[in-house]
């Protein structure tokens, strides 16, 4: 039976049936992404650990679902315009193949600092590029011009319903294919992903502990929730670059009231972890994907009695796609 309590649409930008709605929407569109376990980290973790392999979605993260339920919520003559997006990578490739799925225009606004195959990415999938610098205020200054030019639909990264909804499609799926999970733990950056997983987990189950994984190096949903308001960091540091965004308007409530704790990590945690996934589950997974697993094993966690008896442990690898170059040169180090 699912809870109505305070998950619901007056108080959030999504809910329980807008995560449904969007689940019908995508699944002719998305993979239904497989839940991989392995004993061995079972062990090294000291509990039972269920792997998302979202790094396995269409276009190498989750960023599709958001994405995808998007484009497909729009009526057709807001179709026709196309839609617009700033994005450090993943949601921009997201939102190219989607948009191509559609047969619209998506003008992608990228910062320079980008991952080389993450811009790859976004060619590969037909995606207009526009440059921009890498702060936040020169893509959204960037972003705005493009709309200004073209009339298209602005696709938010993270702080949009629709994104919101289609991330949440991950906690349907996850709790089908592994009711008994107790705990899920989910990279942070600008929320969407972790509003939608906590708003849609929280709703079957509400006993269900929703924790958020942060780099130490971007660590600004942790001091926003200490702070008890959104703060932004004036800058970053981390290998994890799909992690380096702060929180919006929409998604700040969710992580403030459904976010039972946030875990900060190093990135030596972070490579680690990557090398775990890569050597006994045998899947690619970038830094900003490998964080969960970094979380479950960092003393913090470990240490914190409040987490003793998450037993079973949902892991959201939310993608793959990984610079080879940099890879190399961090497993090296
Ligand atoms: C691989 C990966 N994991 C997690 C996230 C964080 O998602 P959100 O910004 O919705 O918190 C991102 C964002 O770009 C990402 O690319």
């Amino acid at each position: 039976m699912e809870a109505k309590s305070q998950t619901t649409s007056e108080k959030y930008a999504a809910d329980i049936a807008s995560i449904r709605e969007a689940q019908v929407r995508i699944n002719p569109f998305i993979h239904a992404t497989p839940v991989l376990t392995s004993e061995t980290l079972n062990t090294i973790a000291g509990r039972k650990l269920f792997f998302k392999c979202e790094c396995l979605q269409k276009g190498g993260a989750f960023k599709f679902r958001g994405a995808s339920n998007a484009i497909f919520s729009l009526d057709d003559d807001q179709a026709a315009r196309g839609v617009v997006t700033h994005s450090s990578g993943n949601h921009a490739a997201a939102l190219s193949l989607a948009a191509k799925l559609r047969s619209i225009p998506a003008y992608i606004v990228v910062p320079k600092n980008a991952p080389k195959c993450k811009v790859e990415n976004v060619m590969r999938y037909g995606g207009q590029i526009i440059w921009s610098e890498a702060t936040l205020q020169s893509r959204e200054e960037t972003a705005a011009k493009v709309l200004q030019e073209t009339g298209a639909v602005l696709v938010h990264p993270y702080n949009d319903g629709r994104v919101i909804s289609g991330q949440g499609t991950i906690s349907l799926e996850l709790l089908e294919q592994a009711p008994q999970i107790d705990t899920i733990i989910v990279p942070i950056s600008g929320g969407g992903l972790i509003s939608g997983v906590a708003l849609g987990a929280k709703s079957i189950n509400p006993a269900i502990r929703v924790l958020a994984a942060e780099p130490r190096g971007a660590s600004d949903a942790a001091q926003s929730k200490a702070a008890g308001r959104i703060l932004v960091l004036p800058e970053t540091n981390t290998i994890a670059d799909g992690l380096r965004a702060s929180l919006g308007d929409l998604t700040w409530p969710v992580v403030r009231d459904l976010v039972d704790d946030i875990i900060i990590v190093d990135d030596k945690e972070i490579i680690e972890a990557m090398r775990l996934c890569y050597e006994i589950l045998k899947v690619a997974v970038e830094p900003s994907g490998a964080i969960g697993l970094a979380a479950v094993l960092s003393n913090s966690f470990r240490e914190n009695p409040a987490w003793k008896d998450c037993n079973h442990v949902g892991i959201i690898l939310s993608g793959g796609n990984v610079d080879l170059g940099v890879l190399w040169d961090s497993l090296s180090k």
